[in-house]
C-alpha cells in the first residue's frame, strides 16, 4: 500500500527501512526524517506523516533502545522535583 503519494513510498518501504536501521545500528533512534534519507527521499507535503507513523509504529523492531526509554518521564520528575524545592511557602 502506498504511504506517502509524494514519493511513492510503501508501507514494505517504510518496513524495511526500518529493519535495515535497526540491524545496522541497534541503539539509533528511528525518526520519519531518517527513513526519509535512508530511502534517498524527502518529504514534501507532509501528508502522509500520521499514517507514516502508525506504519513505523507497527513495525516490530521500531522499538526505542532500553538505556534510552524513559528519559521524558525522568526529565519531567527533575523539574517538578527543582519547581517543588522553590516553591513559596506560607506557614
Ligand atoms: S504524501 Fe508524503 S510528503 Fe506528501
Amino acid at each position: 500500500m502506498i504511504i506517502c503519494h509524494c514519493n511513492s513510498i510503501s508501507d514494505h518501504d517504510i518496513r524495511s527501512a526500518v529493519d535495515w536501521m535497526r540491524a545496522s545500528d541497534p541503539d539509533t533512534i528511528i525518526t520519519p526524517g531518517k527513513i526519509y534519507r535512508a530511502l534517498g527521499k524527502r518529504a514534501d507535503c507532509g501528508g502522509c506523516l500520521p499514517v507514516f507513523l502508525d506504519t513505523m509504529k507497527s513495525c516490530d523492531t521500531i522499538g526505542v533502545p532500553m538505556e534510552l526509554r524513559g528519559l521524558a518521564a525522568h526529565r519531567h520528575k527533575d523539574i517538578s522535583d527543582e519547581r517543588r524545592q522553590k516553591g513559596n511557602r506560607v506557614s
